[in-house]
C-alpha cells in the first residue's frame, strides 16, 4: 500500500540513524566545542536494538518501502551492524545503502558488510589537504579516508563521495578534488552548507552555492547533465571523457522538498518526517513493550498522512518561522 502526505509525496525511502556518537568532528555537524566529554549522549540502554530495528521495518514493508540507508553519527561505530544488514534484506527491502566517514572500513570490512546485502557506500571527504582537514575536521585520518573510498570502489564497483563546501573554507579546493577522483567509478556530490541542528553556527555567508561550484568546475571540464531519479537530493552530470560523475545537493538554494519521500528513524526510536524537524513520534515503547505490528502501522500511517513538512522550501522563500523551536542535531539524525 502506497500512502502519501498532504502534499501528495509517497513514503518510500527510510534512513536509520544507529548511533549519535562519531569518532569524528566535522565543524558542520559535531562542532569540537559543544560535542566534547560533556555532552549528553544516548546510552547504551536507550538505543533501539537490532531486532527491534528490524521490527519495525517489518512493519513498514506493508508501505512498499525500496530503500533504507543506515547513517548516524558514524554507522560503523554499532558493533556487527553486518547482522542487521542481512536483517534487512531478508525482510525483502531492494536497496540498503551505507552512509560513513570511512575511518573504520578496512578491506575485510567492505567484504563482509557486501555478503551481507550492503548494496552500496557512501563516504565523507571535504579535503584533500591535510590543513583544510584540520580546521574542518580535526581528528580526520584523511589517508585512511581515502584509502576507504579506494576499498569501497573495489567491493562494491562504485562510490558516492560526499563533498560539503564552506565558503572560504575548502570552496578553493574543487578542482583538486575533481582531479583526483575524476579516473574513478565515482560520483562527487557537492553539498552546500545546511542549517541543521543548532549548534554549526551556519548562516548564508558561508554557503557557497552550487551554480558557483558548477561554474568553477566548468572552468576545467565539460559537464554532460544526466536524467535525475524522481526523489533524488542530487543532480546528476558527467564528467565528460571521464569515469566519474558530479552531483550537486542543493538544499540552501535549490530545494527539493516537492519530491521528498523519506522518514527518518532516530537511534533511539523516534520517527521524524523531516531533517530539519524539532519533534519525533515515539515509535520506542510500541517496539519495546508490545511490539504490536498493526500499532506502529496505524501510527506511521497517520504522522506520514498528515505531513505538511517543506523546511528548505520555507527557508528559501523565508517563510520558515524557526525561532522558537530547536532542531534536531545532523549527528542525532544521520542527515
Ligand atoms: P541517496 O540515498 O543516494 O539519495 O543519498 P542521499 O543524498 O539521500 O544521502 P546522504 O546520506 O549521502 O546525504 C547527502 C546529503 O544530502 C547530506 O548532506 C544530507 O544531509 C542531505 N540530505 C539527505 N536527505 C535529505 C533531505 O531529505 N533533505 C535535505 N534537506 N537534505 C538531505
Ligand atoms: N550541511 C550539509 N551536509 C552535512 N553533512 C553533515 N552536516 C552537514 C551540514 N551541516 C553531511 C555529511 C555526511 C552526510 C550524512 O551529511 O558530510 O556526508
Ligand atoms: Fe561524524 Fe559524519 Fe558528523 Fe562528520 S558529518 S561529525 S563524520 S557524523
Ligand atoms: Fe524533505 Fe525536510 Fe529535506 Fe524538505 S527539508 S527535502 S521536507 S527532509
Amino acid at each position: 500500500m502506497v500512502i502519501n502526505d498532504k502534499l501528495k509525496r509517497s513514503f518510500e525511502y527510510l534512513r536509520i540513524s544507529l548511533t549519535d556518537r562519531c569518532n569524528y568532528r566535522c565543524s558542520y555537524c559535531m562542532p569540537k566545542d559543544i560535542f566534547n566529554a560533556d555532552y549528553k549522549y544516548l546510552k547504551k540502554s536507550e538505543l533501539l536494538t537490532f531486532e527491534e530495528i528490524l521490527s519495525f521495518i517489518k512493519a513498514l514493508k506493508a508501505f512498499d518501502i525500496k530503500k533504507i540507508r543506515l547513517t548516524g553519527g558514524e554507522p560503523l561505530l554499532r558493533r556487527n551492524i553486518e547482522n542487521l544488514i542481512n536483517g534487512i534484506k531478508d525482510t525483502g527491502i531492494n536497496e540498503v545503502a551505507l552512509t560513513t566517514n570511512g575511518s573504520l572500513l578496512s578491506f575485510n570490512k567492505a567484504k563482509l558488510l557486501k555478503q551481507n546485502g550492503l548494496d552500496s557506500v557512501t563516504i565523507s571527504l571535504d579535503s584533500l589537504r591535510c590543513s583544510t582537514n584540520k580546521k574542518i575536521n580535526p581528528y580526520s585520518n584523511l589517508s585512511k579516508v581515502i584509502d576507504s573510498i579506494y576499498i569501497a570502489t573495489d567491493v562494491f564497483g562504485y562510490v558516492k563521495i560526499n563533498v560539503v563546501i564552506m565558503n572560504n573554507v575548502n570552496s578553493n579546493e574543487i578542482f583538486d578534488i575533481v582531479d583526483k577522483f575524476k579516473n574513478f567509478n565515482v560520483e562527487i556530490r557537492f553539498i552546500e552548507f545546511m542549517d541543521v541542528g543548532e549548534t554549526n553556527e551556519w548562516n548564508l555567508d558561508r554557503v557557497y552555492s552550487s551554480e558557483r561550484i558548477h561554474r568553477d568546475i566548468s572552468k576545467y571540464f565539460s559537464l554532460i547533465k544526466l536524467t535525475d531519479d524522481h526523489s533524488s537530493t542530487s543532480t546528476k552530470w558527467q564528467l565528460n571523457g571521464y569515469n566519474a560523475k558530479i552531483g550537486f545537493i542543493s538544499s540552501i538554494t535549490q530545494p527539493f522538498c516537492g519530491s521528498c519521500n523519506r522518514a527518518r528513524l532516530s537511534a533511539d526510536g523516534l520517527f521524524y518526517t523531516c531533517l530539519f524537524a524539532s519533534q519525533g513520534y515515539n515509535v520506542l515503547d510500541t517496539l519495546r513493550k508490545s511490539s504490536d505490528i498493526n500499532k506502529l502501522q496505524n501510527d506511521i500511517e497517520n504522522v506520514w498522512t498528515r505531513r505538511i513538512d517543506q523546511y528548505s522550501v520555507l527557508r528559501k522563500s523565508s517563510r520558515q518561522d524557526n525561532e522558537h523551536k530547536s532542531k534536531i542535531e545532523m549527528s542525532y539524525i544521520g542527515g
